[in-house]
């Protein structure tokens, strides 16, 4: 049954607002392809992202600006960086680039990740996140494993049932997603071909681009990305004196009173705000300089596998990481 009002990008901007304002996505149009949007600031809206998509993992996302200054306030630009933001902003290129501390940005947005993935969307999109004052996460408007959605049609058709906006641009110009660029270090990597060609970001910046063997770069899949310091022990129903403790709902597992440190996902049981807790939380408790972080059961419906996801590869043994 669909729910989803479809607005003309003219008359959406408020409903937009008041949506994004209460933890809720909205569909938008952007020169490349629809988006799934929420407030990057706000972990409840980013964990509905995933809930929506029926993400099984949580990758990393995209944050959309309006300016270049509050790109700059998200990440740090360096002269080739602001020079490729100059040239082709607003427009369909992604640049990866190291997060500015204290920036605001939920980490589930950049799956605990150091750098943010930016990029100023033209239309609509601009105008909505300046109006909101806040960068907006998203990836594009369709099911986890489904193509991504050119018209509003198609996204109320993938996702209508699911979402209460979305808002009509028109077929997008651009018809595929933004071409990301990784800089680090002054070094210009294509971590995934699309809107502008890169023959264009490499006359613009002055320097080759270099293409992984991979192509498209998943940093959300890679243990190695985001395990922390300490050691994970997952399905913990007992917990070792001096581990820390990642609880989740009412009930504490056995020898809770001894652990060094304790961040619960959940106090009532709720998946998408343990989703929106994760990746802060597990920071935390490897920051208390426990050897060992204990999790207790979490269930695998809904966010929860993409939370079990995550914490698997956490937990997965350091010498197997790629
Ligand atoms: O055109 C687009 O880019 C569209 C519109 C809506 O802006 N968005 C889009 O988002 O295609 P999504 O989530 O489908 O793809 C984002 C890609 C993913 O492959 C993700 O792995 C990569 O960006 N990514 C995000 N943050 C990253 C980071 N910090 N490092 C490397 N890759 C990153
Ligand atoms: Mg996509």
């Amino acid at each position: 049954m669909r729910v989803a009002e479809i607005l003309a990008a003219g008359e959406a901007m408020e409903r937009a607002l008041a949506l994004l304002e209460g933890g809720d996505v909205v569909a938008i149009p952007t020169e490349t392809v629809y988006g799934l949007a929420a407030d990057a600031t706000n972990g409840v809206g980013v964990a509905r992202i995933f809930e929506v998509k029926g993400r099984p993992r949580f990758n990393p996302l995209i944050a959309h600006v309006a300016d270049l200054a509050m790109a700059e306030r998200i990440a740090l630009f360096d002269p080739v960086s602001k020079r490729l933001a100059q040239t082709f902003w607003p427009g369909p290129l992604t640049l990866v680039l190291p997060q500015r501390p204290g920036n605001g940005i939920h980490p589930l947005v950049t799956a605990g990740l150091d750098t943010i993935a930016l990029r100023m969307p033209k239309g609509f999109g601009g105008q909505l996140i300046a109006r909101l004052g806040r960068p907006l996460a998203a990836p594009s408007a369709n099911s986890s494993g489904r193509i991504s959605a050119t018209t509003a049609e198609a996204v109320v058709a993938d996702l209508g049932s699911k979402i209460k906006l979305v808002i009509d641009g028109g077929a997008t110009s651009v018809g595929l997603e933004s071409t990301i660029v990784k800089i680090e270090g002054g070094k210009l990597r294509l971590l995934r071909p699309g809107g502008i060609a890169a023959e264009e970001i490499e006359a613009a910046a002055g320097v080759k681009l270099s293409r992984g063997a991979a192509g498209i770069e998943a940093p959300g899949m890679l243990a190695s990305h985001y395990a922390p310091g300490a050691a994970v022990r997952v399905n913990a129903a007992k917990v070792a004196k001096g581990e820390a403790l990642l609880a989740f709902g009412p009930r504490r597992a056995g020898g809770w009173q001894g652990a060094a440190a304790l961040r619960n996902l959940s106090e009532t049981g709720d998946l998408r705000e343990a989703a929106s807790n994760l990746f802060a939380h597990m920071q935390d408790l490897d920051r208390s300089g426990a050897k060992t972080i204990a999790v207790e059961p979490i269930p695998s419906d809904g966010l929860g596998e993409a939370i079990n996801d995550r914490l698997s590869r956490a937990a997965a043994p350091r010498d197997k990481i790629d």
